[in-house]
């Protein structure tokens, strides 16, 4: 049965190119625009996100509006027959209203409030904030609800952060009552507030976290970020209800941020939960290619696994890359600039896993400010003749050749868990150091599948299980109701979990589990793991699987015992010499694994190749191809599009068993095809 996700919109056919465009920051110069226009033809471009800093050219004095340049640039959009999304302009306001209403300016954790200026320094509470954004964004949707140029809706832009003045204090409290049941006594119990005299004795004591030490309350801590969240989407829904009421049929996004939350564990959103709130999930895409201390294979495994997290959030729906870069950015350590074939490498491999759009930040460099000299389109230049453009012009064509992937995803019979609740209560988790690497962790298990050409779900906990073969949660630290009970019905009804050191100690309070380690899990697991020994950065030690396979273990090696589970494999070394290091406990028809120590990869490699056969997991593609090369594959259901993306700096060879169509130049291909350094295929199997 072939199945295909609609596309965002009716008049949207195939995939997007094009990206943010700010006309705004050239108003003055209509030759610039006009150039603008012409050039998009020349890249092959489609979508243009606008108005997305345009609130001072819409509204420069309070109540006076200036739509007009808006209408010319979405009318000139859709003269060529191309597509804008549309954007709310609540990133960064006009000076007039941070002058009148300072309200509306964030708070730091030091409680002081920020001046005017910069972007993204609004309080999320403030009523005033609220009601001036939800009414700008009423007007722009009375304005162009019909307008054939609107496809989406880019509602404000990369949320992030938080505030801490006075009304975000008083609303974090009445959530917190909420949560708890006005029951003091629940929450000082959910906290462990008689550890340090923490004890509350009324709701007005309760703060936000104090900008200094670590030592603070971990459940305060948990709950401060669930708020900032939850905060977060009820800014957003404000945002959003008029756009619902006056134009139901337009679907809504807002851009999440790739590298932000996932690399920087104590801060940013739980996307696991505004995703709930979007219609279709859009990302920024800036992986620094090219770095000096990861191999390019290894950064494109580390992208992949976000571009998979990011499909995953709505169960498989195309997401969109609403940013990227042509070339460089600005705020790397260093900006380096994409090698040849770069560019048209990583476009592609988002699409392999996905998107079924390619924008840009931005469409043409600003004069000032602090992006002046961030990657674009345009370059100061002004004409096409540059390098970037041609990268960007050939991306263009080659999109324009794939129109029937858009809609199509992956289908995944393995999927791998990631929690951004564990990663918040990891990062406070005082006593296993600085070597924690959550998401490093979930990556190299990752790794394996990616390498062998076998596609992926990245998952979030609550996400049903029971399609998927094999479910891997590394690093599960948090374990949530219903959780252990959810896996122990995989397991009987043939499902094959694994899970590591360091998984089900707390609770969703951050709470530790009383009885032992992997808490609510242990049953499943049929293990119980009584300390965590943490080793220094030059420290290794060994275990021996029952066939004579010794591997090396580092950081963290866990000292459990079997209960019922079956002993794989054993420590051979230090005072664990004998325990076991790995377990599997057989349920009902399915099998529940435990890994107790963090291991080299020729470990992970083993351990899943033998599951990969064991489980009849084999790639949807006949393709060999060597280390360094990615194969992946969307899928309609009936028809497959498999992407071969050659991330090394050398020449590789491919062997295609069977024949394909190579979509780009339209010719049939098999046997040995090779592949130039960053080179690709797009292919389909020709029946
Ligand atoms: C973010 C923002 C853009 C721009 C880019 C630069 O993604 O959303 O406005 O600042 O970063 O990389
Ligand atoms: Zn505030």
């Amino acid at each position: 049965m072939t199945r295909r996700w609609k596309t965002i919109h009716p008049r949207v056919k195939g995939l997007l190119h094009g990206g943010d465009y700010n006309p705004d920051q050239w108003l003055d110069s209509p030759d610039v625009i006009n150039e603008d226009f012409l050039l998009m033809e020349l890249a092959h471009a489609n979508t243009f996100s606008v108005n997305i800093f345009g609130w001072s050219a819409i509204e420069p004095e309070e109540g006076v509006y200036r739509f007009e340049w808006l209408d010319r640039i979405m009318d000139r959009i859709a003269e060529r027959g191309g597509h804008a999304i549309l954007a709310t302009p609540s990133g960064a306001r006009p000076a007039w209203l941070s002058e009148k209403y300072p309200e509306v300016l964030r708070v730091g954790a030091n409680r002081v409030r920020n001046l005017h200026g910069q972007r993204h320094n609004h309080c999320y509470t403030s009523p005033v904030y609220r009601q001036k954004t939800a009414r700008l964004n009423r007007m722009l949707a009375e304005r162009y609800k019909d307008h054939p140029a609107l496809i989406l809706w880019h509602v404000s832009n990369e949320y992030g952060g938080e505030c801490h003045c006075d009304l975000c204090q008083e609303a974090f409290r009445n959530w917190l009552k909420q949560q708890y049941d006005h029951d003091l006594a629940k929450l000082n119990h959910a906290w462990w507030t008689g550890f340090w005299s923490h004890t509350f004795s009324e709701w007005s004591q309760i703060e936000s976290p104090a900008p200094h030490g670590e030592d603070q309350v971990h459940g305060l801590n948990l709950d401060w970020k669930r708020f900032v969240t939850s905060q977060t989407i009820a800014f957003y829904n404000n945002e959003v209800k008029p756009l619902k009421e006056i134009t139901p049929d337009i679907e809504v996004t807002t851009n999440f941020m790739g590298s932000y939350p996932l690399m920087k564990p104590d801060t940013g959103l739980n996307y696991e939960e505004f995703a709930k709130a979007v219609d279709v999930v859009s990302w920024d895409s800036y992986p620094a290619w090219h770095n000096d201390w990861q191999s390019t294979a290894s950064l494109a495994k580390d992208v992949a696994f976000v571009n998979d997290l990011y499909r995953s959030l709505k169960d498989g729906r195309p997401f969109l890359i609403m940013e990227s870069t042509p070339s460089q950015v600005n705020w790397h350590e260093i900006n380096k600039a994409k090698r040849a074939g770069m560019h048209k490498l990583s476009t592609v491999q988002s699409v392999a896993h996905g998107s079924d759009s390619i924008l840009y930040f931005q469409w043409r460099k600003s004069r000032g400010s602090s992006e002046k000299f961030h990657g674009a389109v345009i370059d100061h230049v002004g004409h096409e003749h540059t390098r970037v453009f041609a990268d960007v012009a050939e991306v263009g064509e080659l999109l324009g050749k794939l129109p029937e992937i858009s809609g199509t995803t992956v289908k995944a019979e393995v999927a791998i868990m990631f929690d951004w609740e564990t990663e918040w209560a990891l990062a406070d988790a005082q006593g296993f150091g600085k070597n924690k690497k959550y998401i490093d962790t979930c990556q190299e298990h990752y790794r394996v599948f990616w390498e062998a050409g076998i596609p992926v779900d990245v998952i979030t906990p609550d996400k049903p299980v029971n399609t998927y073969k094999l479910v891997i949660a590394p690093m599960l630290y948090m374990i949530r109701e219903g959780f252990a009970e959810k896996m122990e019905r995989y397991a009987e009804q043939g499902g094959t979990f694994v899970t590591t050191y360091m998984s089900g100690i707390v609770d969703r309070h951050d709470l530790v589990f009383s009885g032992g380690f992997p808490g609510p899990l242990k049953p499943l697991l049929g293990i119980w793991a009584e300390e965590v020994d943490s080793l220094y950065p030059k420290e290794v030690r060994h275990f021996v699987t029952s066939e004579g396979v010794r591997y090396q273990s580092h950081d963290y090696c866990e000292l459990i015992h079997a209960v019922d589970a079956e002993v794989l494999a054993r420590f051979d070394s230090d005072f664990y010499e004998g325990q076991p290091a790995v377990t599997v406990n057989r349920r009902g028809a399915g099998q529940a694994y435990y890994i107790a120590s963090r291991n080299e990869a020729r470990f992970h490699d083993d351990f899943y190749a033998r599951l990969m056969k064991e489980l009849n997991m084999a790639p949807p593609h006949a393709i060999q191809f060597p280390k360094g090369v990615s194969v992946q594959a969307r899928t309609d259901g009936e028809t497959d599009y498999i992407f071969v993306m050659n991330f090394t700096e050398e020449r590789q060879t491919v062997k295609l068993d069977q024949d394909y169509r190579n979509l780009d130049s339209g010719h049939s291909i098999h046997g040995n095809v090779e592949l130039q350094p960053y080179g690709i295929l797009i292919l389909k199997p020709i029946s």
